[in-house]
């Protein structure tokens, strides 16, 4: 369906050719003074440089034919240069009425469907998962809903970190502790038990432990980095055991992801594209891209416009050990051949933005993938404590998520305890409908490149810019609906807009296909987030200024029901595409 603000552009553009200026300066913007119009055009303005005539001169001609339009109610040229629009309550009305879940609200699906694959998980095994990796997990699931949503082809993909030193301490740990494990027994011949020699709770203890016992002993230590190149060798011990550590552990972090609403097409390991390494490392050879620097393999990656040191990008150490991007120019080798991606998004701390770009460009540069698939980076901050430091526990340590998680709905859970008369348990289900919805929309609701700050209280306010009150106006609406009877389709009983609050509703509505493309094209679900608040604070006003229920005129009171069908049907899949869900009462 086409966008309202086109379908006006393109009268606006035509009022402008009519008159003899270019179409270009026909653009349509929202009006930045809603007090005085809804729409505008500052066209007028640039077109009287061009063509040397006083620009509200220009803005009073095009108005001209822009009042014989059937689509405006109010059409001013205001000074300096302006064009104020006012649309015509039935063109308003007309165009929401073709809003449906059918449509997805007037905003179809793609006909150029991209095969885009997101990395947006990155835990690392065997450790427990903590607030830092909150933030891919949370950002990257919105940006696969909504490019889903737009009609991609999306593959959300976990890439997991197994493959680097957690996994050698981890292991030599539990040698020090059970020597006798055949794991350990270089000239085992037999098959390897199938029970993993460890608990999760057992296995999370143990790489903080040996972790801190590294750092104090340095013959530890070594043994540690020899038993993970063993492992990467392909000691048959070490595998087993490693196999072990990587079922126990993405078994709960599937559990965890869950609990988030977080859920991955693929369960990629860094260890899965450790195959396409040699044939990797040859291609680059053969082809000169590569060159020996120090007895290191690596790749020139600077250019001659470069204000910045740009280091190499180092393939091969000189004992002929991989890095962390050799890992990942081989996982971008694996996924061009099994998925031929149009677009790989990397949603990443920001930390890592330069190194992306050393990776970009090698593989770019390499061609080890191809011209026209692009290659993004979506950096984000921090997420801090009211101190603005990076969030820790009270005690100063890092906090688990699954703690986070559990105190955010502790908070809501009391909250609702205190004001309604609830079964203990209905409650506690809702508090955690509620308490994730305040924790994703504290976070979306920041451009991903921001740091925030964690702030309890605010996130789970009912009032304000919160995912609560989100879930709150949807639980509003969906009593009244449940009070009058039944749903009704836009299609079958809106009538044009009568008072104000109305209206407003009705262009709120209007707008969501646009809301949704800009998001989608800026991986931007904070444009989301401030278009659902504004959505709800429009229906809330409306609420407040029509008594629906009570309204004896049956025909407006059926418009009004479709019009509040129609808004509890964007809200909800408006916070879908964020990655929550309302429940039915709260
Ligand atoms: N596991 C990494 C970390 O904890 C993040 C992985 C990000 N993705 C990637 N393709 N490198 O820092």
């Amino acid at each position: 369906m086409q966008k309202i603000i086109d379908i006006i552009g393109k009268e606006v553009r035509e009022a402008f050719e009519a008159k003899g200026y270019d179409t270009k300066y026909g653009v349509v913007t929202l009006s930045n003074r809603p007090d005085l119009c809804q729409y505008q055009c500052n066209g007028a303005l640039a077109a009287a440089k061009a063509y040397k005539k006083a620009p509200l001169a220009i803005a009073e001609e095009v108005a001209q034919i822009l009042k014989m339009s059937e689509s405006f109610e109010k059409i001013e040229a205001a000074a300096p240069g302006f064009i104020n629009i006012i649309l015509k309550n039935e063109f308003l009305s007309g165009y929401v009425k073709q809003l449906s879940p059918e449509n997805q609200f007037g905003c179809e699906k793609t006909q150029a469907p991209k095969t885009i694959v997101i990395d947006y998980g990155g835990a690392n095994v065997a450790k427990p998962l903590h607030v830092g990796h909150l933030r891919p997990a949370i950002i990257g699931e919105s940006i696969k809903r909504i490019d889903r949503f737009l009609g991609h082809n999306v593959i959300g993909d976990v890439h997991l970190g197994d493959w680097g030193l957690q996994i050698g301490l981890i292991m030599m740990k539990i040698k020090l502790e059970q020597p006798d494990l055949v794991y350990f027994q270089a000239d085992y011949q037999g098959e390897y038990p199938s029970e993993a020699p460890f608990t999760i709770s057992e296995l999370e203890q143990i790489y903080p432990a040996a972790s801190a016992y590294s750092k104090e002993n340095e013959e530890f230590r070594e043994a540690a980095k020899a038993a993970t190149v063993e492992l990467q060798n392909g000691n048959p011990g070490y595998r087993a055991l490693w196999q072990h550590i990587l079922n126990v552990s993405i078994e709960d972090l599937k559990k965890n992801y869950d609990n988030l609403l977080v859920d991955f097409d693929l369960w990629k390991k860094e260890s899965d594209a450790q195959g396409y390494i040699p044939g990797m490392v040859e291609y680059l050879k053969q082809n000169n891209y590569a060159r020996i620097s120090e007895g290191a393999l690596v790749v020139d990656v600077k250019e001659e416009t470069d204000t910045k040191e740009m280091p190499p990008c180092m393939i091969l150490k000189s004992d002929g050990g991989t890095l962390y991007n050799t890992t990942d120019l081989a996982t971008m080798v694996e996924r061009m051949e099994l998925f031929n991606p149009d677009e790989i998004l990397y949603v990443v701390d920001k930390r890592q933005e330069l190194y992306f770009e050393t990776v970009f460009r090698c593989a770019k540069k390499t061609v080890l993938v191809p011209e026209e698939t692009k290659l993004t980076f979506l950096g984000f901050g921090t997420m801090n404590g009211k101190d603005g430091k990076p969030f820790k526990t009270r005690d100063g340590g890092v906090m688990r998520l699954e703690n986070l998680i559990q105190n955010i709905s502790n908070a809501v859970l009391d909250k609702i305890l205190e004001n309604r008369d609830m079964d203990r348990k209905d409650a506690e289900a809702i508090a955690k409908k509620v308490g994730l919805a305040a924790l994703k929309y504290g976070d979306l609701s920041n451009q991903a490149s921001k740091d925030y700050i964690f702030d309890l209280e605010r996130f789970i306010s009912f009032e304000g810019n919160t995912g609560p009150y989100l879930l709150y106006t949807i639980v509003r609406i969906k009593s009244i609906i449940q009070k009058y009877g039944k749903e009704l389709a836009a299609a079958d009983a809106l009538q044009p807009g009568k008072t104000q609050s109305e209206v407003d509703l009705m262009l709120e509505a209007a707008k969501f296909n646009e809301v949704i493309e800009a998001a989608g094209n800026e991986y931007a679900p904070h444009k989301i987030c401030q278009y659902l608040y504004g959505l709800a604070n429009a229906f809330n006003s409306f609420y407040h200024e029509n008594k629906i229920l009570a309204e004896e005129d049956k025909e407006k009171q059926k418009s009004w029901i479709s019009l509040i069908t129609l808004i509890k049907g964007i809200l909800e899949t408006g916070i879908d595409l964020l990655g929550f869900e309302a429940p039915e009462r709260m």
